[in-house]
């Protein structure tokens, strides 16, 4: 399973690319918001601290626009993924884009019949929201264990991302049905890292090796 973090604060992003463990990155305009930083120049830094895909969203609502937007966001880096909205104009740009060898991501997907229109449309990645359906009483897992089998009975090449990610459980249930990627801020991939057998373990074993008054 790839992982991908959900942000566009460049120091965090810096330290768990550190980790080995950073695949890719995923923005949107709230993120970008929160940075406070200029859009693309935010991208471009990213772009140059992650060699895999980096997602860039665009604003526009209408077919031309988002072509055009797309056409500046792509210039930054052949790891830009072009990130459209699901909606006809979105999946028209998809088919576009993916159709010139840029890489697309549709986001907020939230039923699998809009997944099948965008795995339809060509996209590399799409992006269903675990949280925000949870968030309103819908299983969001439900819907990825969904889109699996339907993406799997037809080989649709098309990557599953998992967006929306609250929680740790999140990312072993996605990885528990196979979905391909998962994007998750920051603060939730370190919780990942962490039990606490693990820090009493290692507690422990530093008390004994004290305890030996060797050295390595
Ligand atoms: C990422 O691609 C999505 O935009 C993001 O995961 C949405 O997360 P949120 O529902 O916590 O805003």
């Amino acid at each position: 399973m790839k992982f991908f973090a959900d942000t566009a604060k460049i120091e965090e992003i810096r330290e768990l690319a550190a980790t080995g463990l950073l695949d890719g990155v995923t923005t949107n305009p709230s993120l970008i918001h929160k940075s406070g930083r200029n859009f693309l120049e935010v991208v471009q830094e990213i772009a140059q601290l992650v060699p895999g895909p980096v997602s860039a969203e665009v604003v526009a609502l209408d077919f031309d626009e988002m072509m055009r937007e797309a056409e500046i966001l792509r210039r930054i880096g052949g790891n830009i993924a072009i990130k459209v909205p699901l909606t006809p104009a979105g999946l028209k740009a998809c088919k576009a884009l993916t159709g010139e060898g840029t890489m697309v991501n549709v986001t907020l997907c939230f039923s699998a019949a809009q997944a099948l229109l965008a795995a339809k449309a060509g996209a590399t990645f799409i992006s269903p929201f675990v949280g925000r359906h949870d968030d309103v009483a819908f299983d969001g897992m439900a819907l990825i264990a969904d889109i699996r089998l339907i993406y799997d009975n037809y080989d649709f090449p098309t990557e599953i991302l998992v967006a929306s990610v609250r929680h740790p459980m999140h990312v072993v249930e996605a990885a528990r049905i196979g979905a391909d990627v998962m994007t998750a801020p920051p603060k939730i991939i370190h919780q990942l890292f962490k039990h606490p057998l693990t820090d009493a373990g290692v507690a422990s074993f530093l008390k004994d090796w004290q305890a030996t008054g060797q050295k390595i």
